[in-house]
């Protein structure tokens, strides 16, 4: 038999195969509490604006509603038949309702319903995201004020650079995360707009109130243009590519945990509850979150390339292509929900081996660039000759088998005549850190500040 709500022209129904590669009722489903609201904001408008009688529309207002409270029980049977979540909601309506159903689809068609179930789906997706930010970031700031003064290493090519305080480097990501709110935020802005109305792609020729559905659904205007509305799809390639960017972010924090959980780095104690052992290796206790959080900007990316691909080289307005727009953006919101509230997780429970920082912090003659700093302040030597009588000195000291501040006044007089005793003051890594006290830099009172602003704006 052929379908009922397009079979009009058809004598037979569709092929199996076709049935499968059609239907979008396996994960459009997700989309059922969207599909409702802006079903129910139709009906709304339909009678408000005279095209279906009050009578009609307040059944199905009250239907609809019983069928969400069906989909939430998980009493409701999707059927593959009815393709997508669009026609399983309507033709349910139709059992419950009966004849007024059949007027819900006026003025409507499912090419502008389905734009305007996956923004809401989308909506919702980035004000959960901007919560989630907000909790890690909230986490980090907490990490940031309790370490402002632990000094640690500062690395460029992984080798040691120059000592930096725990503090800073978790305001480093206090400050990337900030980024990826405020790019969460303007693609919220940029995509709420309403295409219900658009209908298939020409508009409609009865009265609707598109104002009307889309302050109902909490849109700030109504798509402007009907064929841009059913057609363009980068509201989903704007949260695929923000959550891609937010991603990329948390990978490369996951990946500083897994060195700095190792025996050899030792800088985190991470928690028993977001590692795990080992079945065979009795001493084992592996990152694995952390190592799943790298992973997950793959498949996020993935998504974001994918539907690129997809939307690419396609004509307006509708083509069916764009039915494979939602599992990608299910899959990596799914994600990166969970590698945000992973990442929270860790970075609340995990304890910073303070004295192995510091130790770790005057390794590798990591204060070498105070040293030449001193030359070039105290014996007013041009930087390139301090550099260069600096880059001698820590040869003496790798010779030696020592760090810079364990070589005598002789041996660096040796080196260059004029240096005094006071020099061994700058050697230390908590007097380098404080020193660098520029906007931004690593000293704990601009720590410090750097935490509290964001306090402030994160309440
Ligand atoms: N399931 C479809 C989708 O996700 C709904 C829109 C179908 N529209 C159409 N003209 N076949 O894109």
């Amino acid at each position: 038999t052929s379908n009922q709500m397009w079979g009009g022209r058809f004598a037979a129904g569709p092929d199996a195969i076709m049935e499968a590669i059609n239907a979008s009722i396996g994960f459009d489903r997700r989309m059922a509490a969207q599909d409702i609201a802006g079903s129910r904001a139709h009906a709304a408008m339909l009678a408000a604006t005279g095209i279906v009688s009050d009578s009609d529309a307040e059944a199905m207002r009250e239907g609809l509603f019983t069928v969400l409270s069906e989909i939430e029980a998980g009493e409701f049977r999707f059927s593959t038949a009815l393709e997508d979540i669009h026609m399983n909601v309507e033709a349910r309506l139709k059992e419950i309702i009966g004849a007024p159903a059949g007027r819900l689809h006026t003025g409507r068609s499912r090419n502008d319903q389905v734009a305007t179930d996956f923004r809401l789906w989308v909506r919702d997706q980035l004000d959960a995201a901007e919560q989630a930010l907000r909790a890690l970031m909230r986490a980090l700031v907490a990490q940031a004020e309790a370490g402002a003064e632990w000094v640690m290493p500062g690395f460029t090519h992984l080798q040691t650079a120059q000592p930096v305080t725990w503090g800073h480097h978790m305001m480093a990501y206090v400050e990337m995360f900030g980024r990826d709110l405020s790019r969460v935020r303007d693609a919220r802005a940029r995509m709420n707009e309403c295409p219900l109305g658009a209908a298939a792609l020409a508009g409609t020729s009865f009265p609707i109130d598109r104002e009307m559905t889309a302050r109902e659904l909490g849109f700030d205007a109504p798509c402007a243009n009907s064929l841009d509305a059913v057609s363009d799809r980068d509201f989903a390639l704007e949260f695929l590519s923000v959550a891609g960017i937010c991603a990329m972010h948390l990978s490369r924090f996951a990946e500083e945990l897994v060195i700095w959980s190792s025996a050899q780095f030792r800088f985190v104690a991470l928690s028993d509850r977001f590692s795990t052992g080992s079945s065979i290796m009795p001493q084992k206790k592996n990152p694995d979150a952390a190592e799943l959080i790298r992973a997950k900007v793959g498949r996020i990316f993935g998504a974001n390339v994918a539907l690129m691909m997809v939307m690419k080289g396609l004509p307006l307005a509708y083509s069916k292509d764009m039915q494979e727009d939602k599992e990608q953006v299910f899959d990596a919101a799914d994600n990166l929900m969970l590698a945000l509230a992973a990442m929270e997780g860790m970075v609340r429970d995990m304890v910073a081996q303070k004295a192995n920082l510091e130790a770790a912090a005057g390794a590798g003659f990591s204060t070498a660039t105070d040293l030449a700093d001193w030359l070039v302040r105290v014996l007013d030597m041009p930087f390139r000759e301090a550099h260069h009588v600096t880059g001698a000195l820590v040869a003496r000291a790798e010779a030696r088998g020592c760090d810079l501040p364990d070589l005598s006044l002789a041996e660096m007089q040796a080196v260059h005549g004029e240096i005094d005793a006071s020099v061994y003051d700058v050697l230390g890594v908590h007097n380098s850190v404080a020193s660098r006290m520029s906007y931004g830099g690593t000293a704990p009172a601009q720590v410090r500040m750097q935490a509290a602003r964001w306090k402030e704006r994160l309440g």
